[in-house]
């Protein structure tokens, strides 16, 4: 038997290359020997201001791009989380054990308390014990995040431990894995490619848009005239070919880089067209799947199917060790 894994994605509207090279990519590879699980997590994303028009659009998309990259729905189970409802009872429970003391140290909140200073409520406080409640749920083993989810999962591991303890043994302690993929940066080579930061390329965006924005991208600066060597180690261009150009083509940027023998134009070019080829059939399939009106909500039903069985067996044992009827 397969061990089980499970993730957490973002119903964010629009999915980018950092997202894809950061996680989608490797879930693809994950697929093969893991009983995976994937959740569009609705419920987190309600923690912070949004707008409720367009979160089942936002949903869809999530759901297609995904798909398109090669989640295959066959071969794994894609859901959202809020047509689930044990996902929230199982929260609740985990919630009475789990010390304010270490969800007041949650980096992740002190970073969106900051952001989002109008709107500290209790659901975001909160948020990592409802992350822990949908990987406990399915008795998850493996949990592939990047780094900055690291400290969630550790909070997972001893709401598990704990509840183990005190109710006895049901839940296995879940283990990260780490995305192998660096951060990637933005296109303005500052900070990490987010969408709130408008420094992204999407998955699916068309091939004029990709050349348009990374024609402005910013690369070493120390190239100021075509005739200035660079250093392609600290040039976000470099960093990105490293990740959608052959071996060849790496070796050729690198060392036009630093002998000044090409123009950082020429180099983006050379990745532009390398990015356009690799996101072109997933922008294809992404726009097929959206055309068929049913086909999302075919995934999303199936997958919450199987989901919920799972989640009522394991809710079961759950109550009865609480002395719940
Ligand atoms: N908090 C995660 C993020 O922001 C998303 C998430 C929710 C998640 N539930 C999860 C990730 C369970 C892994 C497991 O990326």
């Amino acid at each position: 038997m397969k061990k089980r894994l499970f993730s957490g994605i973002q119903p964010s509207g629009d999915v980018h290359i950092g997202n894809y090279l950061g996680a989608i990519k490797n879930w693809v590879n994950l697929i093969d020997n893991y009983d995976c699980i994937f959740c569009i997590v609705d419920y987190h994303a309600i923690t912070v201001d949004y707008d409720p028009v367009d979160m089942q659009k936002r949903i869809t998309n999530a759901v297609a791009v995904n798909v398109a990259a090669g989640l295959n729905p066959e071969r794994c189970i894609i859901f959202v989380q809020s047509h689930v409802p044990e996902h929230t009872e199982l929260a609740w429970i985990l919630n009475t054990i789990t010390p304010m003391g270490h969800l007041e140290r949650m980096t992740q909140f002190k970073e969106k308390a900051q952001q989002h200073a109008a709107n500290i409520n209790a659901g975001l406080f909160n948020y990592p014990v409802l992350q822990s409640a949908d990987i406990l749920l399915y008795k998850a083993e493996v949990v592939p995040v990047g780094a900055d989810q690291v400290q969630h999962i550790e909070l997972a591991r001893e709401v598990a431990r704990k509840f183990n303890m005190c109710y006895g043994n049901v839940f296995p302690e879940p283990h990260v894995i780490l995305s192998s993929a660096p951060r990637i940066m933005g296109l303005d080579a500052k900070t990490k490619m987010s969408k709130s930061l408008n420094n992204y390329i999407s998955l699916v965006e068309p091939p004029e848009s990709i050349w348009k924005k990374l024609s402005v991208a910013v690369t070493d600066e120390n190239r100021k005239r075509r005739i200035d060597p660079g250093n392609p180690e600290i040039c976000n261009i470099f960093a990105l070919h490293k990740h959608f150009s052959t071996q060849e083509q790496i070796e050729w940027s690198a060392k036009g880089c630093r002998t000044a023998g090409i123009g950082c134009l020429e180099c983006k070019k050379v990745l532009s067209d390398n990015i356009v080829k690799e996101l072109t059939p997933i922008r294809e399939k992404a726009e097929k799947l959206l055309n068929d009106k049913d086909y999302v909500l075919n995934v999303l039903q199936t997958g919450a199917k199987k989901c919920r069985e799972i989640a009522t067996q394991t809710m079961a044992e759950v109550r009865a060790k609480l002395g719940l009827r």
